[in-house]
């Protein structure tokens, strides 16, 4: 929806079948994001996902389900060609997935050394430093930067300021976006968000353990260790109570509010041609979001 949107904004009078072009486009993304997320949900050792089991999980899929992320991959560039190899920006955009996907995977590969397999904890390079760079890569690019850049290119903007300025403003709308998916792996209602938490027991560099880091005292830092990273129960129940303990929940609707309040300002930084109500729009998509 954000390269329809996007699109809208960045020409005035759209062609309807430039519009089409638009959907399909943003088709091709959640294709991308498909891949991804079969994948992830491989590595995460998830349960479910848009509530249902992930495909991984299900009965005659298993392992299988790292082929079928690739096979989704692929079907992005037959799709592309199909619909869009006559237009001028054929090549940018293919180059742009390209680029994107290599970020992400980045990114995912970043999430995943960073956290040693569950058993042992170790949080010396748990800062927010890097957490900042795992979310950057592993999330931003392809959730926000993609979508916009993909109706850029429609519109025939091809140029790095224009580009670096979307990419300023879209990667902390996605760093914002990636902390609250770690807000709701913990709270969010598994009903809404459609899936099972697991960051706690995947020992994941999470924003709230960091927060958690950052807080506890040497004594629930102890408690932490003693429990974090940990497929059982009761420990998991440990690890949710400290977080009550520290204000955690207080402790993200401040980031969150402050967070919407840096993205406004560098909004209104923003020079170039890009016009700041389509930033403006989907900053408001994400704000509160509960899902
Ligand atoms: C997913 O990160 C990022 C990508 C799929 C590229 P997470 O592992 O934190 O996302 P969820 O919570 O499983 O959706
Ligand atoms: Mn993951
Ligand atoms: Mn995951």
């Amino acid at each position: 929806m954000f390269v329809v949107m996007a699109y809208k904004y960045l020409v005035k009078q759209p062609r309807d079948d430039d519009i089409r072009k638009a959907r399909i486009l943003g088709w091709c993304i959640e294709l991308l994001q498909a891949f991804f997320l079969v994948e992830d949900d491989v590595m995460d050792k998830s349960y479910t996902r848009r509530g249902q089991p992930c495909w991984f999980r299900k009965e005659n899929v298993g392992l299988e389900a790292i082929n079928d992320g690739i096979y989704i991959e692929s079907c992005i560039y037959k799709i592309l060609k199909h619909y869009i190899r006559d237009t001028s920006y054929y090549i940018d955009i293919i180059e742009l997935f390209h680029e994107i996907t290599h970020c992400t995977i980045t990114g995912q590969c970043l999430d995943m050394t960073v956290s040693p397999p569950a058993g042992t904890v170790d949080f010396t390079s748990y800062t927010i430093e890097k957490y900042n760079a795992i979310v950057k890569w592993k999330t931003a690019f392809y959730s926000f930067y993609l979508p916009v850049a993909i109706a850029m290119y429609m519109a025939g903007i091809r140029d790095d300021f224009n580009h670096k300025c979307a990419k300023d403003i879209l990667l902390k709308m996605g760093e914002y976006f990636q902390v609250q998916d770690d807000y709701l792996d913990c709270y969010g209602d598994e009903d809404v968000i459609g899936k099972i938490g697991t960051d706690i027991q995947d020992n994941k560099c999470s924003w709230l353990v960091i927060k958690a880091i950052q807080k506890a005292s040497p004594h629930q830092l102890a408690v932490l260790k003693e429990n974090y990273g940990s497929s059982e129960g009761t420990k998991v129940s440990v690890v949710k109570s400290l977080y009550k303990e520290l204000g955690l929940e207080e402790e993200f609707r401040d980031f969150e509010e402050k967070s919407f309040q840096e993205i406004l300002q560098l909004i209104e930084k923003c020079s170039g041609e890009l016009p700041k109500e389509m930033f403006k729009a989907f900053v408001q998509k994400i704000y509160k979001r509960n899902k």
